[in-house]
C-alpha cells in the first residue's frame, strides 16, 4: 500500500487564515504567447517554473544479471529534466514500468533520489531541511490511483480530511469542522458522506474523498498518478471534470500521471512521455500528439483504439523489448530505424523541429522518424469529457 504525504507538525496560526481558494490560475490571454496553441518556446518563457526537474536518476538495488541493463541496479528513473510552470497541467505517459510513479515518489522524497535536482518554488527539495520539508508537504501533495488502498478503513470520511488540516495547521473544533464541510462542498459531496467509512462510499465518492484530503492544506502541486484508471467510464468523468474545476478554482497546477491518453490529450498542456526511465520526448501536448517525433510516441499512439471503449495506450511489445543493452537508445531493439550507433550511444534530447523549440526529442535521428510519422496511423483519441481545459 502506498503511504500518503506523511504530515509533520507546525506551528502554523497564521496558516489558519489562509483561504481555501488560491485563486483562479492566471489564464493566458487567447492567441499569446503561453497559450497552449502556440509553442512553449524555454528561449521565451522567462516564468520561474514551479517544478523543475534536472537530470533526476532514481535507482533500485536488483540483482545482477548480463542480460538487462541493471548491473546490480534497476534505473526506475535514469536522467529525466522537465519543468512545470504555475497553472499547468503536466501529463505524463508510457507503458507500465517506465517509471512513472518513481518519478513522483521521487520527487516528494517517498524514495531516495541516487543523482539530480527537483526545485519547487526555486527550493532545491533533494537537499532540503526540515523546515522546508514541511513547507513541501503542503504545496505538494498525490492523488492516488487507488483511493481505498489510501484512506485509513478505521476513519471516517471527515476524519480522514482533517487529519492533514489537524497536524499541520493545528486547528480544532468549529473552525475545523468549518473546513471539511468546505472541502466536502468543492469535491462535490453532501454532509451526509462525512460520516461514512470508505467501505462505505463507492469508488468515486473514496475518490473525492481522496482529493479532499489532497486539497486540504490548499496546495499548489498536485501529482495525480492515475486518478481515474480504477473508476468505471462514467465515475471517471466526473472525477476529471473535478480535476478541471478545482484547478481553475484553487489554481492548481498539476503533473498528470496516465495510461489514457484520450484524459492526457483533454487535461493537459504539456506532455511528457518515458520510456524505459527516461523521458523520450516532450512538448505541447497538441503538438507532440499532432506530429509525435520519437518512434516510441508513434507507437503509443497508434496503439490506441479509436472505438470509444479503450483509449489505453499499449503499443505491442515482444521478448525484445525486455533485453536491455548495457549502451545506447533503449527503444533500440524496437525500432525500425535503429543504426549501430543507437545501440552504443544514448541519445540526448534535441529539438524535435525546426518550427517548436519546446519540443523535444531524444533520438539521434529525428528527421527520419519524421518520415516513419508519415507511414504511421496516428491514433488521436476522443475526449472522455466536455470541452477541453485550454
Ligand atoms: N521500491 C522499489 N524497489 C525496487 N524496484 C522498484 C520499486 N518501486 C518500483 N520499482 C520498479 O521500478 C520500475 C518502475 O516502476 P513504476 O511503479 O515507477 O512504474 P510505472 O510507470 O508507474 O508503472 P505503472 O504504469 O504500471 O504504474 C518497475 O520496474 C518497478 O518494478
Ligand atoms: S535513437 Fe535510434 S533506436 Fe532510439 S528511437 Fe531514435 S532511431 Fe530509434
Ligand atoms: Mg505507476
Amino acid at each position: 500500500m502506498e503511504a500518503p504525504v506523511e504530515p509533520a507538525p507546525r506551528d502554523d496560526s497564521a496558516a489558519v487564515e489562509e483561504p481555501l481558494h488560491r485563486g483562479p490560475a492566471p489564464r493566458p490571454p487567447a492567441g499569446s504567447a503561453s497559450s497552449r496553441h502556440v509553442c512553449h518556446d524555454k528561449h521565451t518563457d522567462v516564468r520561474v517554473p514551479l517544478l523543475s526537474v534536472r537530470d533526476l536518476r532514481t535507482w533500485f538495488r536488483t540483482d545482477s544479471s548480463p542480460r538487462f541493463r541493471s548491473n546490480g541496479w534497476h534505473r526506475a528513473v535514469d536522467g529525466v529534466s522537465f519543468d512545470v510552470h504555475q497553472g499547468q497541467t503536466l501529463g505524463l505517459v508510457g507503458e507500465s514500468g517506465s517509471g512513472k510513479t518513481t518519478l513522483a515518489r521521487t520527487i516528494l522524497r517517498l524514495v531516495p533520489a541516487r543523482e539530480g535536482s527537483v526545485h519547487f518554488r526555486g527550493v532545491d527539495l533533494l537537499h532540503a531541511s526540515r523546515a522546508q520539508l514541511r513547507d513541501l508537504r503542503r504545496d505538494v501533495q498525490m492523488v492516488f490511483q487507488d483511493p481505498l488502498g489510501t484512506l485509513n478503513p478505521r476513519m471516517t470520511a471527515e476524519e480522514i480530511i482533517a487529519e492533514p488540516l489537524r497536524i499541520h495547521r493545528a486547528i480544532h473544533g468549529t473552525q475545523l469542522r468549518s473546513r471539511v464541510a468546505a472541502l466536502l462542498e468543492h469535491v462535490q459531496l453532501s454532509p451526509g458522506h462525512a460520516r461514512r467509512y470508505p467501505h462505505e462510499l463507492s469508488g468515486g465518492q473514496r475518490q473525492r474523498i481522496g482529493i479532499a484530503r489532497a486539497i486540504a492544506l490548499s496546495p499548489r502541486l498536485l501529482l495525480c498518478d492515475e486518478p481515474v484508471s480504477a473508476l468505471d467510464v462514467s465515475v471517471q468523468a466526473q472525477i476529471l471534470n473535478l480535476l478541471v474545476d478545482l484547478k481553475a478554482t484553487l489554481g492548481l497546477t498539476y503533473l498528470l500521471i496516465s495510461h489514457n491518453l484520450a484524459v492526457v490529450e483533454h487535461m493537459s498542456q504539456q506532455l511528457a512521455v518515458m520510456y524505459r526511465g527516461r523521458i523520450v520526448e516532450r512538448g505541447p501536448t497538441d503538438r507532440v500528439f499532432a506530429r509525435p517525433a520519437h518512434p516510441y510516441t508513434q507507437a503509443l499512439l497508434a496503439s490506441a483504439v479509436l472505438d470509444g471503449r479503450r483509449q489505453e495506450a499499449t503499443p505491442r511489445r515482444s521478448a525484445a523489448t525486455m533485453v536491455l543493452l548495457p549502451q545506447g537508445c533503449p527503444y533500440c531493439p524496437l525500432c525500425s530505424i535503429a543504426t549501430e550507433r543507437c545501440a552504443s550511444q544514448t541519445p540526448e534530447s534535441r529539438p524535435a523541429d525546426a518550427e517548436c523549440g519546446a519540443h523535444v526529442v531524444a533520438c539521434h535521428y529525428p528527421e527520419e522518424a519524421g518520415r516513419l510519422r508519415e507511414q504511421t496511423t496516428i491514433a488521436h483519441p476522443p475526449s472522455l469529457i466536455g470541452p477541453k481545459d485550454r
